[in-house]
């Protein structure tokens, strides 16, 4: 049973597009991979703490089928965004304009507004569907230097057609980039076939791997072009060469990497992102669709988000219209797990959750229709 793999407390926890749950074998593998070298040696630990991050873009690159020569580690996606959009002159200079969506994470306009001070942000208004490719040709005109995609978007459980967007970025002469926050360990995401030029994404939601530890994926073609601004030792083709008048950025994306790196969230993220890989995000797809759809089966009229799986990322939207506030006082005293936001309650269900999970949140909210 998969549920048995996970640190799972008492109640029904449906917030995987938040924070996803622990696997159990996360603290073993914490121990040995972060404590285990001071405790076996009087040496400094640096040599077995690399290799945490050399584990850490394995994984990644098993998980989205890419060299992990194209990853670097990052704190978040913002600073990820902020680094990578400084290093491009075609965004710094006067005039650049980059696509993105109201609907996109905050985050992610505040530090494209910030880092690009010269740019023109356009945005696709929030009440046109982002699930539609044509609403993406529509604004992809010939003078966009960057489309900023959010694979899927927290807030109203919408996939975007990324396969699509890329393909046409590219016709159009646009650079693409896709942020995977949302998507990552619910959706299959296989970069080899997909192509994009960038990529941003984090280990906490689905993928389950804890805060600290997100990632910058570059197209194997961006690397030696890329100047990354905000630099350190590690960013350095030999960390270890020390001269000072001597810069040369390394050949990797880790050209992107900064000064000495965090190694405990990646140490947990790496074991869990290669748990992951491991069982196959088909198979995690499919098992939260299953329950998606017998929430549907029920609660069909009251959805907000895409009913169609191919719209839909991982996570339910419902709206009770105006009774929000007395589901989710019932969820909470039910011990049920949720949130609500703009458009309604967010409901995410993992491979952790059973049939009992859902059939439990049923009964409480079913009162309310
Ligand atoms: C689509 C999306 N992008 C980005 C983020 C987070 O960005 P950051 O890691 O900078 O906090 C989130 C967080 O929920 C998100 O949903």
């Amino acid at each position: 049973m998969l549920q048995d793999h996970f640190v799972l407390a008492e109640g029904t926890y449906l917030l995987n597009h938040s924070v996803g749950r622990p696997l159990k074998s996360s603290e073993s593998a914490f121990q040995q991979a972060f404590f285990a070298p001071w405790q076996a040696s009087s040496r400094e630990p640096w040599g077995e703490w690399l290799g945490v991050i050399d584990s850490f873009t394995a994984s990644l690159g098993q998980l989205f089928n890419s060299p992990q020569r194209q990853f670097c580690p990052q704190v978040n996606l913002s600073s990820a965004l902020t680094k990578l959009v400084m290093a491009l002159p075609r965004l710094t200079r006067d005039g650049a304009v980059v696509l993105m969506s109201e609907i996109d994470f905050p985050s992610m306009g505040f530090a494209l507004r910030k880092a690009l001070p010269h740019c023109q942000l356009r945005f696709i208004a929030k009440h046109l569907d982002v699930t539609d490719p044509q609403v993406w040709a529509d604004h992809l005109s010939h003078d966009i230097d960057l489309v900023f995609i959010s694979h899927a978007y927290s807030n109203t459980g919408q996939q975007a057609p990324i396969a699509e967007v890329i393909n046409l970025a590219r016709l159009r002469g646009s650079l693409s980039l896709i942020d995977v926050a949302q998507s990552a360990g619910i959706l299959p995401i296989d970069l080899a076939v997909l192509q994009p030029d960038f990529m941003i994404g984090s280990s906490v939601k689905w993928l389950c791997g804890g805060s600290g530890a997100a990632y910058l994926w570059l197209h194997e073609s961006h690397i030696e072009s890329c100047e990354p601004q905000d630099v350190g030792w590690f960013s350095h083709e030999n960390p270890f060469e020390f001269d000072i008048h001597d810069f040369r950025y390394h050949s990797s994306a880790l050209k992107f990497w900064g000064g000495t790196p965090s190694i405990a969230p990646y140490a947990i993220a790496s074991h869990s992102i290669a748990y992951f890989a491991n069982l196959g995000i088909e198979v995690v797809r499919q098992h939260n669709q299953q329950q998606i759809d017998k929430v549907m089966e029920v609660l069909g009229e009251w959805l907000a988000s895409p009913s169609e799986r191919e719209r839909r990322s991982g996570t339910m939207i419902l709206q009770f219209s105006g009774r929000e506030s007395e589901v989710m006082a019932a969820l909470e005293q039910a011990n049920i797990s949720v949130d609500a936001r703009s458009q309604g309650i967010r409901i995410s269900p993992h491979v952790y959750n059973t049939e009992q999970d859902i059939t439990h949140l049923l009964q409480v909210v079913k009162p309310y229709c």
